[in-house]
């Protein structure tokens, strides 16, 4: 950990629907947030990082009903399955908020009455699409072919009473926001918010309901509820303590400078949230980071396709750290990502067991072999030294900034070519060559050398990301957690010169391919 203070870092996953368990594209979101949280810690930053779940709404209340429990006990028993996900996975977050939280809902309603007092939020009717047995309101675009998008069944034309947030008058501010700061990223993305919402005139969106009552009630008006995502929403201000005594975080650690969401979620993140900001007169957030879908085989994950990942099966099977690892380096900022679990063990077995498993246990091996565990401290510079130093000394500051690019896939890409790297010096120099000439020891000593300080930078930056295994590997070359620090990450020569190494255990085992494939697809078999 670094002493140096370099001020806060405040970062937000969006708050998840308990509606039903957590899969792999839930976990890619905390666990892209999880490693730039630990990175930014570990650069010296106070860090802020926030989870949550969005426990209110119609879907909620159904599926208690029909479970026959009540919808807090409905997702009392989903969070938990949540937070034990996150806890599996490493997910650091330093606060987890439920929008079931009594401070939240104080706050929400405050933030709602102070809406409609400075005359942003105004009663108005709802018209729309009812589907009646799912008892939800659809606008036009959102049927599916004219039907219903989650039942398929026909929709009638139905109206009713509810309150409105004025977006109109946010209109030129948003613009200029989206494609004249670096506010949404990609900024490529702005394009189709602008045409897409902007030019054709933003509309007022309805932000109550008296259809349901599963939800924070307007304290002025209690037949309504607030709809979702004036609550949902100003969870990322009421986690801090804005118009609760709950925390007292807000002045510290406001604006946010990361928010990361998928895409279907962007819309609303990058209108509605700053819309509600700039109504009451806050701070806008710096960063809105937009990541694309998992998608399953090339089809969009779901319940009725039968086709949901489960994290929690893959972390038991192979390591809490290659699925954090599989799932950030498959995903480019920006792209989806087709998951396949193929492609996920492949990827597991090359980077990360033949990689820098490899790596790492071959440079163990060898010290104890030829040193007895702990080196001479002679050296001798050769050919491919200053090749691998230069790539030492120069990576850290490459991770820096994709990290802060919030460019993962990038990252990790860059520090998987030092291991490459580092692998191929050791075809180069062929150590169990100059193992066998008594004169050529102090190049021996030198070659090993170079290869655990190409393992201990690799393996502290990596440690953001893969927080599990990472420590182990550094056990392994000597390097102490005093040493592990993000300063010496920038540096080559930390080590001491009689370094010992000490044997472990593997740290990423092979994985049988055929053999995996055809387990898993059983376990789809059966769960779907
Ligand atoms: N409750 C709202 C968010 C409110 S935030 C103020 C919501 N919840 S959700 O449970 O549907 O979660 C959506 C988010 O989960 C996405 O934006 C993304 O972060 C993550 N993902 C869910 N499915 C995903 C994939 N298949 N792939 C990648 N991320 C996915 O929307």
């Amino acid at each position: 950990m670094c002493n140096c203070n370099k001020g806060k870092f405040y970062i937000t996953t969006p708050i998840y629907y308990p509606s039903g368990n957590p899969h792999i594209g839930h976990c890619y979101t905390t666990v892209a947030c999880d490693s730039i949280a630990r990175y930014k810690r570990m650069q010296g930053y106070d860090v802020m990082f926030l989870t949550g779940t969005d426990e209110h709404g119609l879907k909620i209340e159904t599926k208690a009903a029909e479970k026959g429990v009540t919808p807090q006990e409905y997702v009392d028993e989903i969070v938990a399955i949540f937070k034990n996900l996150w806890e599996y996975m490493g997910i650091s977050y330093d606060r987890y908020i439920r929008t079931t939280d009594d401070y939240h809902v104080e706050s929400v309603q405050k933030i709602f009455k102070e809406l409609y007092d400075r005359g942003y939020i105004y009663k108005g009717e709802y018209t729309g699409k009812y589907c009646t047995p799912c008892e939800s309101f659809w606008t036009e675009s959102q049927l599916v072919d004219g039907k219903c998008p989650d039942c398929g069944r026909d929709v009638i034309e139905a109206k009713e009473e509810a309150y409105f947030f004025k977006m109109s008058p946010f209109a030129d501010r948003l613009e200029k926001l989206l494609t004249e700061t670096d506010y949404l990223r990609p900024k490529t993305r702005a394009v189709e918010l602008v045409n897409n919402f902007i030019k054709p005139g933003l509309e007022d969106l309805c932000v109550s309901r008296t259809s349901f009552t599963w939800g924070i009630p307007v304290t002025f008006d209690e037949k309504h509820v607030i709809y979702v995502w004036v609550d949902a929403l100003s969870n990322y201000i009421t986690a801090l303590g804005y118009l609760n005594g709950k925390y007292d975080d807000y002045d510290k650690f406001w604006p946010a400078d990361v928010h990361m969401v998928a895409k279907d979620i962007m819309r609303f993140h990058a209108l509605i949230w700053p819309a509600m900001l700039m109504a009451l007169d806050l701070p806008l957030p710096k960063h809105l980071a937009v990541h694309g879908w998992i998608t399953f085989n090339g089809q969009k994950m779901s319940k009725s396709l039968g086709n949901v990942v489960d994290p929690m099966i893959l972390g038991q099977r192979y390591g809490a750290d290659a699925i954090r690892y599989h799932i950030m380096r498959e995903m480019a900022l920006g792209a989806d990502s087709s998951f396949s679990n193929e492609i996920m063990i492949n990827r597991i077995n090359s980077d990360l067991a033949n990689g820098f498993g490899n790596l790492v246990s071959r440079t163990v091996a060898m010290v104890i072999k030829y040193f007895g565990g702990s080196l001479i401290t002679d050296r001798e510079e050769g050919e491919f030294d200053s090749d691998l130093i230069s790539m030492i000394e120069g990576l850290r500051e490459k991770v820096d900034g994709y990290v802060e690019e919030t460019q993962l896939q990038n990252a990790l890409t860059e520090i998987f070519t030092l291991v490459a790297r580092a692998n191929k010096y050791i075809d180069e120099t062929e150590p169990w060559v100059l193992a066998k000439d008594e004169t050529k020891k102090t190049r021996l000593a030198t070659v090993l050398y170079n290869l655990l300080e190409a393992i201990r930078v690799s393996a502290t930056l990596l440690s953001a990301f893969m927080p599990a295994t990472m420590p182990k590997a550094l056990e392994q070359i000597g390097c102490t957690e005093e040493m592990a620090t993000y300063e010496n990450a920038g540096k080559y020569g930390v080590l001491p010169a009689d370094v010992t190494v000490t044997k472990g255990e593997v740290l990423f085992p092979r994985i049988d391919v055929d053999k995996e494939i055809e387990a898993l697809n059983e376990f789809i078999k059966n769960n779907a």
